[in-house]
């Protein structure tokens, strides 16, 4: 049976996520802001789960309503009939996000849909269901635009981009959906050689390595609320998950490296590596990006995301470290495409290689731009 689906992204990485979902073989793709529709049945569902490198969330809509309180709110959730979602005996969250509508708090908006169904069961069953925000069995999302409410049940709940391979933050390290969504972007599918210069934490090199050898994102993932939906299906699941531990590739077809100028960095990248499982395939190296030279004679793809001078005074030095890129992109690198990540366009300008193109995308809430040169 077909169901309708929304799966959420990052502003900017909606086109890639619809690509994502159509090469899933989801129906109906329609783009969304922050997001994307799109039907299938619920092998779809598991496999958007496992598989979207741009997603946060994959969510199945229950309810759709226009709201202007919190008791209309509340009389909405009471309508729909729970049981045939869930049992009291299970346990629930509610997250909310509210924008440009008469309901102004979320977290009252979350308790007023949470009250709305522990009060049917109680009514019906004497029983209710427990909240549990940390690991609920039935995660729900509450989201209002211009008074028009979509609750959906939530088969993430933790945010898809949270991969478990960086427990430990450095300063501003890139968000893994946004570094696989990047990556997608510029159409580098690991056959050519990758190189991030800058590499921090080393999100944009390890996406790059489970993108090269098609280990699905979600594999690492013990528990996803879908599996407590009253139709979870444990037999396709499991085929599911066994079907992409096959896919793993053992090698790599090019070579994959970072560097940066910081030791204590590389040691991070490389213990972060390690735990994607991709420590023995990954190349690392502590190196001036100005001194940076290319790793193999086939040209490929140089990404990376330079500091970029948010704060005052910064942007004075890092100007000698972006014209140094386009220095050493010109002299050194012939033939490699060069796709630089960052917020400041005064900066970027002075990398002053062939532009390719320019894409916005959000870093949060800041808006970033990725400049493609080609050398
Ligand atoms: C914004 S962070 C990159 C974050 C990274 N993408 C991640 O996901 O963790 C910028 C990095 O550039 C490095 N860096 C700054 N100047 C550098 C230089 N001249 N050469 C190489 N790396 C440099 C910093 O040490 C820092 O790790």
């Amino acid at each position: 049976m077909n169901t309708a689906y929304f799966a959420t992204c990052a502003r900017g990485l909606e086109p890639l996520l619809a690509r994502e979902l159509t090469t899933l073989t989801a129906q109906q793709v329609e783009i969304g802001r922050g997001g994307v529709a799109f039907v299938g049945d619920r092998s779809l569902l598991y496999r958007s789960c496992l598989w979207l490198r741009t997603a946060i969330r994959v969510l199945q809509p229950v309810l759709k309503a226009e709201i202007l309180s919190a008791d209309e709110l509340y009389d909405a959730v009471r309508s729909v009939d729970w049981a045939q979602w869930m049992t009291p005996e299970q346990t629930l969250a509610v997250d909310c996000n509210l924008r440009d509508s008469a309901l102004t708090h979320s977290q009252y908006a979350a308790r007023r849909v949470k009250d709305a169904i522990c009060d049917q069961f109680r009514e019906r069953t004497g029983r209710r269901p427990r909240v549990d925000t940390e690991h609920p069995m039935i995660a729900l999302n509450l989201h209002v635009a211009h008074n028009h409410a979509i609750l959906s049940l939530d088969g993430a709940w933790v945010s898809l981009h949270k991969r478990g391979y960086r427990p430990i933050q450095t300063i501003a390290p890139l968000n893994e959906a946004l570094a696989a969504g990047l990556l997608l972007h510029t159409g580098w599918n690991g056959s050519t050689p990758l190189v991030d210069p800058l590499c921090g934490s080393g999100t944009l090199a390890i996406e790059g390595a489970w993108i090269a050898v098609n280990r699905a994102p979600g594999l690492t993932r013990k528990w996803f609320p879908f599996q407590a939906w009253p139709d979870f299906d444990r037999s396709m699941w499991n085929a599911l998950r066994d079907e992409a531990r096959a896919a793993v590739a053992k090698q790599l077809s090019a070579p994959i490296v970072g560097s940066d100028i910081r030791a204590d960095v590389i040691e991070l990248a490389q213990r972060n590596a390690r735990a994607a499982g991709m420590g023995h395939l990954l190349q690392w190296s502590r190196c001036d990006v100005r001194a940076a030279r290319p790793p193999c004679a086939t040209p490929g793809l140089v990404i990376c995301n330079p500091p970029y001078g948010e704060r005052i005074g910064e942007e004075k030095e890092l100007a000698c470290l972006y014209q140094g890129i386009g220095e050493v992109a010109r002299s050194h690198w012939p033939g490699w495409r060069w796709a630089v990540f960052t917020s400041n366009h005064r900066l970027a300008r002075l990398i002053d290689l062939p532009i390719v193109r320019k894409t916005p995308f959000f870093n949060g809430s800041l808006e970033c731009m990725l400049w493609e040169f080609q050398t």
